[in-house]
């Protein structure tokens, strides 16, 4: 009687554990990303993947578009050596703390210094630490000015060279327009990376800088960039923004522009194609796009930014991680994200593309700015230093009665403690 159950429980058990018909168990490769906002091109690129390695299925996870909390995300997993995360989206900024901390597989064996050379040098640069190469260029960005172009004839206004006379044009545009929506200025100043990214042009143009990376010391408390700070909080957010610019990251801060709010817009290159869709912005046509102003006899800076794939050290499938990098990095998915997206690819070669360069006639101008654009400082210690950088930041364009002196004092010395970190201690 006994054998009888065990044959039936047997018998059930097999049925319960065999394979469905036809759907033979598939590898997976798994890759954290960010919602694009074309996502079509990249699902249409996952597919041809799929379908050139038959049996694979790329799972996705969505994180957050905010650099700031994919970071999060996206360490949380690599503390956790989470097996089932085999590549990643990467911030310029990171290869440096992920190469450190051992959770970014080195990929020379795979990107050779021949297949690098075809790539941009600033992000091939920021993807390095201590001489290996850990991640592939995706796309690249930089900081940009957007206008309304229309508005700016209108009234018979230049487009701006520095940031004073930004000010002075927006006010004058407002001052005649007597539109009680719009505002002068558009960009990033919610406490983030992004928030870094924007004030460090400011700092930069006006000939200041974030830290010494030779001395180790924040250079915050110094007097350029103090006055640049101050610009920014007095005449840009004081006197031709509004305080609900202090919650926009790049998504609010596009929106307002595209709405038809904003005058002059701060943001990277993906943004000139959804202002210029009729389908969703109201002000298609109309919007021009330049360099970053600077200020009186100095130039103008933008910051270096874009994003990476990276592969992680504790994934189990290096080589499909690899082949999948590739995929995604080559010349045609690029040239098809740049298409559809409008965002600006790394391989050198595709800004002689002659069907790229007609869909994107900026391009070619893009790239002197990309050249020009300033990396933020490689450190392992990136992250804890930006933190402190965005809580500075972000109390003073708050608080306009705080004390610019005393919190530039304090975000110097905290910075001061982190930068500590890297200096060569002698062997006790
Ligand atoms: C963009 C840039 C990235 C930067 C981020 C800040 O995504 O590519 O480098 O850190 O904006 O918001």
């Amino acid at each position: 009687m006994l054998h009888v159950k065990k044959f039936w429980f047997c018998l059930a058990l097999i049925f319960v554990l065999r394979p469905a018909a036809g759907s033979a168990a598939k590898t997976e490769l798994r890759l954290v990303g960010w919602r694009s906002e074309a996502t079509q091109v990249w699902d249409r690129a996952i597919a041809d993947f799929e379908r050139q390695n038959p049996g694979l299925k790329v799972v996705r996870e969505i994180g957050p578009s905010s650099s700031t909390q994919f970071h999060d995300l996206l360490t949380q997993k690599l503390k956790n050596r989470d097996p089932k995360l085999d590549v990643f989206f990467m911030d310029v900024i990171w290869p440096g703390e992920f190469a450190s901390a051992g959770w970014a597989l080195p990929l020379d064996r795979y990107f050779t210094a021949a297949e690098q050379n075809k790539f941009l040098e600033a992000p091939i640069l920021a993807n390095h630490y201590r001489q290996h190469v850990f991640g592939v260029p995706l796309f690249i960005d930089a900081g940009l000015l957007y206008y309304r172009k229309d508005l700016l004839a209108k009234y018979g206004f230049p487009a701006p060279r520095t940031w004073p006379e930004l000010v002075e044009t927006a006010k004058k545009i407002l001052a005649r327009e007597r539109d009680p929506d719009l505002v002068g200025f558009s960009a990033q100043f919610k406490q983030y990376e992004g928030l870094v990214c924007n004030m460090m042009e400011y700092i930069l143009a006006n000939g200041g800088s974030l830290w010494d990376a030779t001395r180790l010391v924040s250079t915050l408390d110094q007097p350029r960039a103090l006055e640049a700070v101050r610009f920014v909080r007095d005449r840009i957010i004081g006197e031709i923004s509004h305080r609900g610019i202090l919650t926009y990251e790049e998504p609010e801060s596009l929106a307002l522009f595209t709405q038809g709010h904003a005058i002059f817009h701060r943001n990277w290159p993906y943004a000139w194609k959804i202002a210029n869709d009729s389908e969703t912005s109201k002000i298609a046509g109309k919007v021009g796009m330049m360099p970053l102003p600077g200020f009186p006899g100095k130039k103008g800076a933008a910051t270096l930014g874009g994003w990476q794939l990276g592969i992680s050290r504790f994934s189990t499938q290096p080589e499909l991680a690899w082949r999948f990098v590739a995929f995604m990095t080559s010349a045609a998915i690029q040239k098809r994200i740049a298409l559809a997206t409008g965002r600006a690819p790394t391989r050198r070669a595709l800004y002689d593309d002659p069907e790229l360069l007609d869909a994107i006639p900026q391009l070619k101008s893009l790239l002197q700015i990309f050249r020009q654009a300033v990396p933020r400082p490689i450190t392992p210690v990136y992250i804890p230093l930006s933190n402190i950088m965005q809580r500075y930041f972000s109390s003073i364009l708050a608080l306009p009665d705080a004390d610019l002196l005393a919190r530039a004092a304090l975000a110097t010395r905290d910075m001061n403690r982190v930068l500590d970190l890297l200096r060569e201690r002698p062997p006790s």
